[in-house]
Parts: C-alpha cells; sequence; structure tokens
C-alpha cells in the first residue's frame, strides 16, 4: 500500500521515554527517494506471484513462509520475514521468516517497542535505520539490522502485522523499487490468504453444513425410528389392552358365574305341600334342556326356583345369566340381548357380546318376559326355534346353545288377548309351565320362613335373637303377603333391625290398612286355620327330631315356653314320637 507524500513521513514524536531515540531520529523512509532510481524488476515480481499463486492450494500457513522467501529473494535482503498481531493485539509474532535471522521464527515482541507497532500505529511503509537504539528489547535479534524496511500486512482491510526485508550491513541499501516489490507482495499475499481464507471458511461452514446436514439426517432417522418403535409400541398395547378387556370381560363372565353359583345354594325354605309339588316338577324339568316359563305373583321365589332349575340341569357348570326385561330400555334390548358390533349404533365404541351368547353352555333366565316389546319378541321367537340370532349390526348368524326360563307375574293369556304379547311366542315358552304358589297359599311354611330369616339378618347384623313370640308369630300368619316372600323377608329385617331383645316383636301397626286375617280363636282348630297351625307345629318337630325343650326343640324354634307347645300338641292330638326318626 504505497501512499503519497507527507503521508511516507514519519510524524514526530512531541516526547520518547528517556534513554529511548525518537522515531524520527531512526526513521529514513524520505531517503528511499533519494537513492539512485532502478528500473522496475517485474520479472522477479512475477515469479514472486507464481510462487504465491501456487502456494494458494495449500494453507494460508504455506502462504506466509513462501512469501517470507520470496520476499527475501526477490529484494535481495539478508532477512526477510512476517510478524502478525496476536489475538490480544498486545505482542507481535513472527510468523514467518527467511535468511539470517530464520532460527528466530516464532518469536515474539511488545507491540509498543518494536518497530511493526509504529508502523501499524501511523500504518504507513517505514525504512528504519538501526533501530536497536529505540528498541533495546530487540538486541536479542542478531545480527542487528542495519537497515529495515516494513510495509503493513492487511487481511481484510484491517492491518494485522508487518512484511519485512533487512539488510545487516551498510552495503545493502533499500530503495524506491524495492519499497514497490514489497508492497506489490504484501497486497498480493494478503488478497491470497483472504482467498485461502475464505475457502477455508468455506470449507469449514460447508463442512459444519454437512455435519449438520447429516446430523439433521440422523435426527429425523432416529425420530422415525422412534416414532416407528413408539407406534408399535403403541400398537402391542393397543393389542394388550384388547386382550385384557376380554380378559376383564370373561373373567366378569366367570366371576358373574361365580355369584350364580353362590347364589344358587340359597335355599328355599318351607314344607308346605303347594311347595313340595313345585318342588317336584323343578326336580322333573331340570336335568332337561326344555324351555320353562314360572309363573307366579311378585316375590314369591319365581328366580329361586329358575337357579334351582339351572342346578339340577347337566348345564349347572355353566353360567347362569338372568336378564331383566323390565329392567332394560326397549330400545337397547336387542343389543342387550344379543349383543353388537363396533360402530352399529352411535356410541357402540366397541363389539360387544350380547347375554345369549355369555350364556351359551348354559342358562338364560328371561324375568319379567311380559314386558318384552313386540320387536324383541320377534327376535326372541327366531332364537327359540332356530337356535341362532345375529348382533346388532352384525353380517351372519350365531349359534348358540342355550336353555331358555322365562318368568312373569303377568297373565300372559290376557296380554296375547290384548295384543301386548304374541301368542306364538307364549306356546314357545309354554313347554314347561310351573306355578309358584302365593305366601297366603302356603302359610305353613311362614314359621320356618320367618326362622330362616331370623337366622339371616340377625347373623348379619351381629345379634343374638333367639325366637318370635306366638303372638307374632300369630300375626304374620294372619296377614294376607301381598308381596310374598319378599316382603315378609323385608318385614323381617326391619324387625331384626330394630330389636333389643333376644325375642323378635313386630310392630301390629305396620300392617295397618292392610288385610289381616282373623286370628285364630283358641281351642277351635278347625278349618284353614287349624290346619296351618298343625302344620307349623309339625315342621318344628321334624327339624327338631321330635324334641320340644332346650336350645334346638320344638318351643324355642317356634318363640313359645315348651310348656304352652306341650298342651298345644296335645290339642292337636299329634304323636311327636313319630318324629325322632326323621
Ligand atoms: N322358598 C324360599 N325360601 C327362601 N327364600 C325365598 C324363597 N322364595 C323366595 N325367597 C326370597 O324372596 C325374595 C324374592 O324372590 P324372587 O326374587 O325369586 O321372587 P320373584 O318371584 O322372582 O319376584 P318378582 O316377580 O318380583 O321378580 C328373594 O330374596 C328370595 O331369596
Ligand atoms: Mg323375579
Amino acid at each position: 500500500m504505497i501512499e503519497s507524500g507527507s503521508s511516507r513521513d514519519v510524524p514526530s514524536e512531541s516526547s520518547s521515554p528517556i534513554g529511548v531515540a525518537p522515531l524520527e531520529s531512526i526513521v529514513c523512509t524520505q531517503e528511499l527517494r533519494n537513492r539512485p532510481l532502478r528500473s522496475p524488476e517485474y520479472e522477479k515480481e512475477t515469479r514472486a506471484f507464481e510462487a504465491l499463486a501456487s502456494a494458494l492450494a495449500d494453507s494460508p500457513r504455506t502462504i506466509l513462509q513462501t512469501l517470507a522467501d520470496k520476499v527475501f529473494e526477490v529484494l535481495n535482503a539478508d532477512s526477510a520475514g512476517l510478524s502478525l498481531l496476536t489475538k490480544d493485539e498486545k505482542r507481535f509474532y513472527w510468523a514467518a521468516v527467511a535468511g539470517a535471522w530464520r532460527p528466530h521464527i516464532g518469536a515474539t515482541a511488545p507491540r509498543n517497542c518494536a518497530p511493526c507497532g509504529d508502523v501499524l500505529d501511523h500504518n504507513t511503509p517505514m525504512l528504519f535505520n538501526h533501530w536497536e537504539r529505540r528498541y533495546p528489547q530487540l538486541s536479542w535479534a542478531v545480527p542487528l539490522a542495519d537497515e529495515g524496511l516494513l510495509v503493513p500486512f492487511y487481511v481484510n482491510g484491517k492491518a494485522v502485522g508487518t512484511i519485512w526485508a533487512i539488510a545487516h550491513n551498510s552495503g545493502r541499501k533499500f530503495d524506491a523499487e524495492d519499497l514497490r516489490l514489497l508492497e506489490s507482495m504484501s497486497r498480493f499475499a494478503s488478497a491470497a490468504y483472504q482467498a485461502v481464507e475464505s475457502i477455508e471458511t468455506l470449507k469449514f461452514e460447508i463442512a459444519a453444513r454437512e455435519k449438520s446436514d447429516t446430523a439433521l439426517q440422523e435426527l429425523t432417522d432416529g425420530l422415525e425410528i422412534q416414532v416407528r418403535i413408539r407406534t408399535e409400541e403403541l400398537e402391542q398395547r393397543n393389542k394388550e389392552v384388547k386382550q385384557l378387556q376380554e380378559q376383564l370381560f370373561k373373567e366378569n363372565i366367570v366371576l358373574r358365574q361365580e355369584i350364580d353359583k353362590t347364589s344358587m345354594f340359597e335355599e328355599i325354605v318351607g314344607s308346605s305341600e303347594a311347595l313340595r309339588k313345585v318342588l317336584l316338577q323343578v326336580a322333573k324339568v331340570g336335568p332337561t334342556h326344555s324351555t320353562v316359563l314360572i309363573t307366579g305373583e311378585t316375590g314369591t321365589g319365581k328366580e329361586l326356583i329358575a337357579r334351582a332349575i339351572h342346578k339340577r340341569s347337566p348345564r349347572s357348570s355353566c353360567a347362569f345369566v338372568s336378564v331383566n326385561c323390565a329392567g332394560i330400555p326397549s330400545s337397547l334390548m336387542a343389543s342387550e340381548l344379543f349383543g353388537h358390533e363396533k360402530g352399529a349404533f352411535t356410541g357402540a365404541a366397541q363389539r360387544r357380546q350380547g347375554r345369549f351368547e355369555l350364556a351359551d353352555g348354559g342358562t338364560i333366565f328371561l324375568d319379567e318376559i311380559g314386558e318384552l316389546s313386540i320387536e324383541t319378541q320377534v327376535m326372541l321367537l327366531r332364537v327359540l326355534q332356530e337356535h341362532e340370532f345375529e348382533r346388532v349390526g352384525g353380517s351372519g348368524p350365531i349359534r348358540t346353545d342355550v336353555r331358555v326360563i322365562a318368568a312373569t307375574n303377568r297373565d300372559l293369556e290376557v296380554a296375547i288377548a290384548d295384543g301386548t304379547f304374541r301368542a306364538d311366542l307364549f306356546y314357545r315358552l309354554n313347554v314347561f309351565p310351573l306355578e309358584v304358589p302365593a305366601m297366603r297359599e302356603r302359610r305353613m311354611d311362614i314359621p320356618v320362613l320367618v326362622e330362616y330369616f331370623i337366622h339371616r339378618y340377625a347373623k348379619r347384623a351381629g345379634k343374638r335373637i333367639r325366637g318370635i313370640s306366638q303372638e307374632t308369630l300369630t300375626l304374620l300368619q294372619s296377614y294376607d303377603w301381598p308381596g310374598n316372600i319378599r316382603e315378609l323377608q323385608n318385614v323381617i329385617e326391619r324387625a331384626v333391625i330394630l330389636s333389643d331383645s333376644n325375642t323378635l316383636s313386630i310392630d301390629k301397626q305396620w300392617f295397618s290398612g292392610r288385610p289381616l286375617r282373623p286370628p285364630a280363636v283358641s281351642g277351635a282348630h278347625t278349618g284353614e286355620l287349624a290346619t296351618v297351625e298343625s302344620e307349623t307345629v309339625k315342621v318344628a318337630l321334624r327339624q327338631s327330631k321330635g324334641r320340644v325343650a332346650g336350645p334346638f326343640g320344638a318351643a324355642t324354634r317356634l318363640g313359645v315356653p315348651p310348656s304352652t307347645l306341650e298342651s298345644k300338641i296335645k290339642a292337636l292330638k299329634l304323636d311327636k314320637r313319630l318324629y325322632k326318626s326323621e
């Protein structure tokens, strides 16, 4: 970078450190012009450029050394080199050196006491004469410099160091042509250095880009793998959840079967003639596969009878599935009985088995069949006729092996006449009709049922209730029980809860306003009531094997004093010895 005029002159320093020669006393740049002119050495210059150009292909460090070598050669100097500012810009570093000073390559010098510092401060080329007078710290650089010609070295427009040529003896004097050559080479080297550096940066950026592209690709690949793995995991989990759901569903069925089995053991209590007749029929129809229609008033024990039939059938190890036809809305009845396919209707998120499918191999109990809608009756008819059905939204028939037991407290023949029940379905169901008697037709079962329920509810309530007074028993026997056994059961449960003593008593008020039969007249053991009383005592004697007194005696069972029972037995002309062997 040749600058014209006075800019090449060194500005005088107002003051210099004591003992140190001022800058103007060692700088003689002006002299260059006064020295004899030489014609330009373009050939040498071109060779130097060629050398630098070929170094371009290499790294910036090679360019710097090539530059030092070429300056040394072209300027015919004794030493030549390049000083670069360190990162903190406090020192110079001899990055490349050629000639006598070559061994000093890598040396450093403080910026503020080196000629390079002055050149950069003034941003102009300078010719120095015996600079050790100003920079004594550089005396280690031997042989000493007689003349030193320095030009700034720029990278990206910023002076980052100097290029220098040194003459160690007074015989070699630098001239204007030397300065032109040095500046020209400096410019070329700057451009080359910048180019290589940009290429390096570019290479670095490309490498970084490639690296980030690869990293991105790896990340994408990794993500894809993760997504695949997660999807597979989710699919697997879905499968497992489905399996679990099915398992749970089956377990529910098994559990239900278990519960059913447990309730199968619920006793049918009573020994009245009417009940015995029913149980005889149960024993006969149980082992068959016939459809049974159980009729009877509410609370008479129709479900209990249905379970007893199932229990006595070859299907007893399979499910007993109970459906309360009055408890399910008619719009849901078909799906409840026959199941549905996924998406068959709004809300059908999963395929669901119906009760007929669940009962396969076992028994389905259709309670309150009289409440079924006409549409469901049609579907039911098909199952009964063809032993197959279709799920709601399903595409094919499903065969099933289910025994049907139906129950109703309605008079189906009246319903047929009313047009609310299909006659063909009635005949399909009525294969084996079974009528469960009302409570009032089996009054003699009342004492034993009362005892059974007291035992059950006292145990549940943690109470000790030994019996019931004769007066209360008479009260219970004189009531008509429209709600049948269920009503009796509820009354006893309530009485047990309220009871404070070990003898159960029932408040007459509970039956006020309800039909009570006239109380039994003492001594008049005629008619139905006499029979009831006699049957009651007989049952108690049979259960206590003819014993009247004692904790397991008939008197305790009936809740009367033994002496009272003895006189009752006498009055009824019963022989208690007959029951000893039973
Ligand atoms: N013989 C009996 N021995 C003991 N408990 C009985 C007897 N009969 C019925 N029960 C009990 O009475 C209650 C009513 O019986 P169940 O539900 O079988 O009557 P239901 O005829 O089906 O009544 P509904 O017509 O109202 O459905 C049940 O708790 C049942 O256990
Ligand atoms: Mg019922």
